[in-house]
């Protein structure tokens, strides 16, 4: 018989350990006059946090053939454009937040100049991995880079972070959602994008791999906001009940509507998934557990 597994958290806590080495090289590796801003990156990248991108990128490229080189350059310039995304985000001017995964945020350990740099020096490594990947070609490498820096931009994560400080709390559902998909959900479908420059696939095969990276931006976007309102602290690690004044899923529905929203976008994302996987079982399995995950977790 065969048997079929399903995601594991220590999948992820062993991937981790890997990634963060490599990521943790890649910075010590730049050279600069300057340490500071090193210091600060190098401080933040310790900080750890779950990495849940570049899994997602390394689980589903393996299950696609994907060489693991490729997708560990993928996964290094995604999570610098997150990491950016973070220490920007806590800034004072933006959510002025003091704690981020149960530790000082980058302002607040060092000072905001600090912060404004490093997260701009994060960009800056994303695209410079992808440039200097020893596994793309020169097109691979203009095409990664044009979908990361889309990702990443005005129709993208900027556009994103500047709708959610900027939008009124009373606004539509509708509303809502096209901020999530723009801040958060843009970075989650790059993530399945990427993989697109290395592996060519049917036309059905990419609309389908477009509603997997939308839905699970949401999933993982409206799971923020309920542990946001509903959270632990302490598990979280970061202040929680802070976006009550903000648009936000969490603060329109009650607990219970919030759950039943959720699993809409998730049936949404479980039927794009049978599409996607429909001829590989085992991928279903693992990556319609690992959604199931990002839903489920406590931080
Ligand atoms: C937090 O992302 C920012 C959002 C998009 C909600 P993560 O929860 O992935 O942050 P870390 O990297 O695991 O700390
Ligand atoms: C942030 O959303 C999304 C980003 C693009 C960073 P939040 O502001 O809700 O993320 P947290 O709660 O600070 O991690
Ligand atoms: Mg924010
Ligand atoms: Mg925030
Ligand atoms: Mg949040």
């Amino acid at each position: 018989m065969n048997i079929r597994r399903s995601f594991n958290v220590k999948d992820l806590k062993s991937y981790s350990i890997v990634f963060d080495k490599s990521l943790l090289k890649t910075v010590q590796n730049l050279k600069s006059p300057d340490k500071r801003i090193k210091n600060a990156m190098i401080y933040f990248v310790k900080t750890g946090g779950k990495r849940i991108r570049p899994f997602l990128i390394h689980q589903t490229g393996a299950f696609l053939g994907i060489d693991s080189k490729t997708l560990n350059d993928f996964a290094l310039a995604v999570e610098c454009v997150h990491l950016h995304s973070l220490i920007h985000d806590d800034l004072p001017s933006m959510d002025n937040d003091d704690y981020r995964r149960g530790r000082l945020t980058v302002h607040k350990k060092f000072d905001e100049a600090t912060a404004v740099l490093a997260g701009d020096m994060f960009q800056v490594l994303s695209i410079k991995t992808l440039a200097e990947s020893k596994h793309l070609s020169p097109n691979q490498k203009v095409e990664t880079i044009k979908m990361l820096s889309r990702a990443n931009g005005l129709e993208g994560l900027i556009a994103g972070q500047s709708l959610d400080i900027y939008m009124k709390k009373q606004s539509s559902v509708k509303d809502i959602e096209t901020m999530y998909l723009l801040k958060t959900g843009a970075l989650f479908s790059v993530c399945f994008n990427l993989l697109l420059t290395v592996k060519k696939l049917s036309t059905q095969k990419r609309k389908n791999l477009k509603v997997i990276g939308d839905t699970i931006g949401k999933i993982f976007q409206v799971t923020d906001d309920m542990l946001d309102r509903w959270g632990d602290e302490k598990k979280v690690g970061k202040k929680i009940n802070k976006d009550s004044k903000k648009a936000n899923i969490a603060y329109k529905y009650n607990y219970k509507y919030c759950l039943k929203y959720l699993h809409q976008i998730q049936n949404k994302n479980y039927r794009a998934l049978r599409k996607f996987f429909e001829n590989n079982q085992q991928a279903l399995v693992y990556i319609s557990s690992l959604v199931d995950f990002i839903s489920n977790r406590v931080k």
